[in-house]
């Protein structure tokens, strides 16, 4: 039985910025978690934390408590070393889709529990479920079952994982307490822990489509959660990633599964490709699969087999057409040039206007909606050429999604000072 302490002065100690006891700490998560303490009083503390961060000891402690709030699922039974990965979010940031059937056709299980998109970047789920027939929701039965058989399974996480975080997380949506690196780290890790995959590789995105807007954020967040992986007892390391431009081509739900579909081929975006090849070593590394080439598996056809297997396991049909959206805008470039800055925040908030994406949790998405890049930066483009084409099923729409690319690019003259970023800029490990 855990001990009983005092909600106001748990607050008042990280108010006035002294260090939470390992008692108090599993006590304030555990009460908040059964209702005794209240939604305003654990975002007191929330915003106590954000804004005088926690030591080391007090934020493992912290994530432990999250993940003891829920279950802890024992993967033991699978003959196959288990290994996922976690991405920040970003725009156009389809790579668990290829990913994972990747990942699984080279030896290794991938336990991928996914959220739903909110706000402009978009949730693997929503993208999987414009798949007709595709199911988010799975049995613990049938999620072993897959994992056993096809190796991969991406699915929704179950109210049992790390029920604690499921409440702050709304809470701080609604009380200015997302923006905390250890919250978020916490937040992220107890759900990752508790899913009991043995490797972990986790995509730290930085820049103006991601969570984290500076290289510096970024890396702390990064270290931050490689070492609460460690310390838990999962083979953590992180690659940390360029979201200033929108991975690949395109954004939105069917039209990203679309993209992905074109990798599993054998082709799509160099970015797409590099990005998933990198990250599918890192995962197979850290169970001791080394020596594979995943570029082959993708030109060969093994990944797409796997890929389809995992699509019909979950009731989907992966050789159904995709959804359309029912109306097209194109947008053209004002004059010749170098296509320079592509700001995937732009493109993210236009997608969402479109209808790919959520303002509240309960919301429908379109499967169709989106934007397609018709040019990547450093692209040469000429007058009237297409630079993006914007698909919704309500026209009314547009006029929004436009508004939210204005100056969203820049066309630099001829021969123009355009310098290409590295995608994966560093690699992060304990
Ligand atoms: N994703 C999460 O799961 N939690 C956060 O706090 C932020 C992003």
């Amino acid at each position: 039985m855990t001990e009983s302490f005092d909600a106001v002065s748990v607050i008042r100690t990280k108010r006035d910025g002294g260090e939470l006891s390992a008692g108090e700490i599993d006590w304030v998560i555990s009460a908040y978690t059964r209702g005794d303490v209240a939604d305003e009083q654990m975002a007191a503390l929330a915003m106590a934390i954000l804004l005088n961060g926690m030591q080391p000891s007090e934020l493992s402690r912290w994530t432990a408590a999250m993940i003891a709030s829920g279950e802890r699922l024992d993967l033991s039974g699978v003959s196959r070393p288990t290994t996922d990965k976690h991405s920040t979010g970003g725009v156009g940031d389809k790579i668990t889709l290829p990913l994972a059937p990747l990942v699984a056709s080279l030896g290794a299980a991938v336990p991928q529990l996914s959220g739903r998109g909110l706000g402009h970047t978009g949730g693997t789920l929503d993208k999987l479920e414009s798949i007709p027939g595709w199911r988010a929701t799975l049995s613990n039965a049938e999620f072993r079952r897959q994992l056993a058989g096809v190796g991969a399974v991406v699915c929704a996480a179950g109210d049992g994982l790390a029920p604690a975080d499921r409440k702050l997380y709304a809470l701080r949506d609604v009380t200015g307490t997302v923006e905390s690196i250890p919250l978020i780290a916490s937040s992220i890790m107890s759900k990752k822990i508790a899913e009991g995959a043995s490797a972990l590789v986790l995509d730290v995105k930085v820049g103006t489509g991601a969570f984290m807007k500076t290289e510096a954020d970024a890396r702390e967040l990064a270290r931050t959660m490689v070492e609460l992986g460690t310390a838990a007892g999962t083979k953590t390391v992180a690659l940390l990633t360029d979201m200033n431009s929108p991975l690949g081509y395109a954004a939105g739900n069917a039209l990203e599964v679309a993209e992905s579909i074109e990798v599993l081929a054998g082709g799509g975006p160099s970015d797409v490709i590099r990005l998933t090849v990198a990250l599918a070593i890192e995962m197979l590394a850290g169970v001791g699969i080394t020596g594979v080439d995943p570029g082959q598996a993708l030109a060969d056809g093994r990944a797409m087999d796997t890929w389809r297997a995992m699509i019909r396991a979950q009731g989907g049909d992966p050789l159904a057409p995709l959804p359309v959206a029912a109306e097209r805008h194109v947008v053209t470039a004002p004059r010749d040039g170098v296509l320079g800055r592509v700001d995937a925040y732009a493109v993210g908030v236009a997608s969402w206007r479109l209808g790919a994406g959520r303002a509240r949790k309960e919301d429908p998405v379109s499967a169709g909606a989106g934007v397609l890049l018709r040019a990547k930066p450093g692209d040469t483009v000429t007058a009237g050429q297409p630079l993006f084409e914007l698909h919704t099923d309500e026209p009314a729409r547009f006029e929004r999604a436009l508004a939210a690319l204005d100056g969203g690019y820049d066309i630099n003259g001829a021969g123009g000072d355009y310098r290409p970023r590295e995608l994966i800029i560093d690699r992060i490990t304990v």
